[in-house]
């Protein structure tokens, strides 16, 4: 059931569409991220359904309310929309208690004293600050002060949390838990999350359904395993997670790895879309390509080049012709050293134009 509605959405910046035609439902109380490059227009997409920025073209719908309309000449303003907010840099107010800076907002809204306080202590409880309640949130760590401005979000009963990289200045283990909070409240407030980030694991974590932008424009919506296992383009596979582009080549009718003249296996199938490319892509993650041996239907004849332990993993890179595949297998797993003959089995191969 949509609950938030973007619909053909637009903004230009002058010369730049920093957000272009997109359109998006989510639902109550789902978690949906953005995920893309740096200026792919995430931070300017939050600030629209927030009401600080006016769109070029388009509407912005909460439920059967319309936010913002430049046609038909409708916006409602940041303070009418009951939307709670966390942007990147923790914005709590110095001077002011850490209970000061929960109600504030609050009395703002010009609410009943009792209400006022009983929404704040909520919402401290809730985010685990009562006890630090009369401090001054400078007196408090990164994670603290985030907290705060959680807490902030929270009281004000919002519909919907906007949040735009709230844990990137915080230690990856701290991190690590709030992101669980996050999803914790989620859970007891009812509220949709709208959140933006950097970082692929805890987009993963936390949402039902990923947003994948690049340049302004929307490249796939689905669920985070559908986003990993079924990448909509090449753009998604090798923006989201780890991958190894290998150049293919047609040698004598026979698709070879550039640099090899040794066909691909049987168990290789190419499809036919490539035939008439001079130079194509075989894209694979690391995690999904097999050491095998030579009597393999699928094995590809390759030399170990380096072979890195990196704790849980082993990371080999091996080359085929003049290219390298990156290769991790688990650390009890049975591998080839450096420098010997190897053949791998690409269990999940994705075949990409060189420039689609
Ligand atoms: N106020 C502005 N004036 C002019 N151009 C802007 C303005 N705000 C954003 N842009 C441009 O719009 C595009 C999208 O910017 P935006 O901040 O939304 O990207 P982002 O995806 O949030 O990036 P990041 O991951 O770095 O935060 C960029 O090209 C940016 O330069
Ligand atoms: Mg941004």
């Amino acid at each position: 059931m949509s609950y938030i509605r973007l619909v053909n959405v637009t903004k230009r910046f002058g010369n730049v569409t920093a957000v272009d035609n997109l359109n998006l439902e989510i639902g109550k109380g789902e978690c949906f991220s953005m995920l893309g490059p740096s200026g792919c227009g995430k931070t300017t997409t939050l600030r629209m359904v927030a009401g600080f920025e006016d769109l070029s073209d388009g509407e912005v719908w909460v439920g059967d309310r319309l936010l913002s309309s430049p046609k038909k000449h409708h916006y409602t303003p940041p303070e009418n929309r009951n939307f709670g907010m966390v942007f990147q840099a923790f914005a709590v107010w110095p001077h002011m208690s850490v209970y000061e800076n929960v109600a504030f907002p609050l009395r703002l809204r010009k609410l009943p004293a009792a209400e006022i306080e009983q929404r704040t202590k909520d919402a401290l409880t809730a985010t685990n600050l009562l006890k630090s309640a009369n401090e001054s949130p400078a007196s408090l760590s990164g994670g603290g002060k985030q907290r705060v401005a959680l807490a902030r979000a929270l009281a004000i009963n919002p519909d919907v949390m906007l949040l735009d990289e709230p844990l990137s200045s915080l230690d990856p283990h701290l991190r690590e838990e709030m992101r669980f909070e996050i999803k914790d409240l989620q859970r007891k407030y009812g509220f949709s999350i709208i959140y933006v980030t950097h970082d692929q694991s805890e987009a993963m974590a936390l949402s039902d359904r990923i947003l994948v932008m690049k340049l302004g424009v929307m490249q796939q919506i689905d669920s985070p395993l559908d986003v990993y296992n079924n990448p909509a383009n090449k753009f998604v596979f090798s923006f989201i997670g780890v991958s190894s582009f290998t150049d293919v080549v047609w040698q004598s009718g026979a698709a070879c790895i550039k640099g090899d003249n040794r066909p691909l296996p049987q168990g290789l199938v190419v499809p036919a879309r490539m035939q008439g490319e001079a130079v194509f892509n075989l894209a694979s993650r690391p995690t999904e390509i097999r050491f095998t041996n030579e009597n393999d239907i699928n094995a590809v004849r390759g030399v170990v080049m380096r072979k890195a332990f990196l704790g849980e993993i082993i990371d080999y890179l091996v080359k085929i012709g003049d290219q390298e595949v990156r290769v991790q297998i688990g650390r009890r797993d049975p591998g080839p050293e450096t420098g010997e003959v190897c053949y791998l089995h690409f269990l999940r191969p994705f075949w990409y134009k060189v420039d689609e």
